[in-house]
């Protein structure tokens, strides 16, 4: 499939890089784009290539500054429906890919842009980034996962406040609530990311999965179900060949090169 919307490559490292690529509407998500972003997810689980996804934005303006809102004159409710269910299909594609998927936020990320950054492992931003659920402004509410991921993010009040005041927020606020892990200087994110991404895809593939679906499940379930989940867990990482090589590894006073892939 070619793309018109966005732009895909993978790097030598094993890092794949995706840049949602319509910058004169500061990379708004149309339908066109959500198949195209669906379309790179289909080819990362087939092929397994890729073992960090990072994802950021064309331009130096915006990450994603929501969903396309020239598309919203032409919807019915039934299709406001159907439109805000691609979305989350996808967004939960995104969180439940098994490699780490990094949002490298460049500049706005308001409403589906925010709700694709959350839908990620974690956030990068840049100093100039702005995030914000500013849908209230057009009558309307997040439909992409929007009121969910935030409370679950930074808490119930603070999700409320945001999504009611329709306010944005800067990268350090948005640090300081926990809806970001870093923030870097504009002119260096995507380096910094990419090289954060690159140490990722060097490390035990095995356990970085394993911390990612110990993480999603367990939080979703009561303390003792992911504490049982995250023994069993690490019981299964404890014979993989990555965690002999790791000991071993330490023990000899090198650096471990993992390989991925259990003993028999
Ligand atoms: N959907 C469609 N087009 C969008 C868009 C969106 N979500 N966000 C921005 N654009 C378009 C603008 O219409 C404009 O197009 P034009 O040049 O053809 O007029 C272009 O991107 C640049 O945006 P502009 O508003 O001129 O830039 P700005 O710097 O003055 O403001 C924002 C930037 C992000 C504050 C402003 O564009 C905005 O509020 N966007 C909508 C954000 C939003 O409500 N998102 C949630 C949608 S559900």
């Amino acid at each position: 499939m070619s793309y018109e919307n966005i732009i895909f490559e993978v790097k030598e490292d094993g890092v794949g890089l995706l840049t949602v690529n319509r910058p004169k509407s500061l990379n708004a998500l149309n339908p066109q784009t959500l198949d195209e972003i669906n379309n790179v997810l289909d080819v990362i689980e087939k092929e397994q290539s890729v073992k960090v996804l990072v994802i950021t934005g064309a331009g130096e303006k915006a990450f994603i500054a929501g969903a396309d809102i020239s598309e919203f004159p032409k919807m019915n409710s039934l299709q406001a429906y159907l439109f805000a269910e691609k979305g989350q299909r996808l967004f939960f594609r995104i969180e439940q890919l098994p490699i780490p998927v990094i949002a490298c936020v460049n500049g706005f990320a308001l409403g589906g842009g925010c709700e694709l950054a959350m839908s990620c492992d974690f956030i990068y931003a840049s100093d100039k980034a702005k995030f914000g659920q500013p849908e209230i402004n057009l009558g309307i509410i997040p439909g992409f996962g929007g009121t969910q991921r935030l409370a679950r993010l930074v808490g119930r009040a603070k999700a409320k406040e945001l999504c009611m005041t329709g306010e944005m927020i800067s990268a350090e606020e948005a640090k300081a609530i926990g809806l970001v892990a870093k923030v870097f200087p504009a002119e260096s994110l995507l380096e910094e990311t990419l090289k954060i991404a690159s140490s990722l895809a060097k490390k035990s593939q095995v356990a970085i999965r394993a911390i990612k679906r110990v993480i999603d499940e367990g939080i979703g379930s009561d303390l003792r179900s992911g504490c049982e989940l995250e023994a069993n867990t690490f019981a299964l990482t404890f014979v993989s060949e990555d965690a002999k090589e790791g000991v071993a590894a330490f023990l000899e006073k090198r650096k471990p090169n993992f390989k991925g892939g259990f003993t028999s």
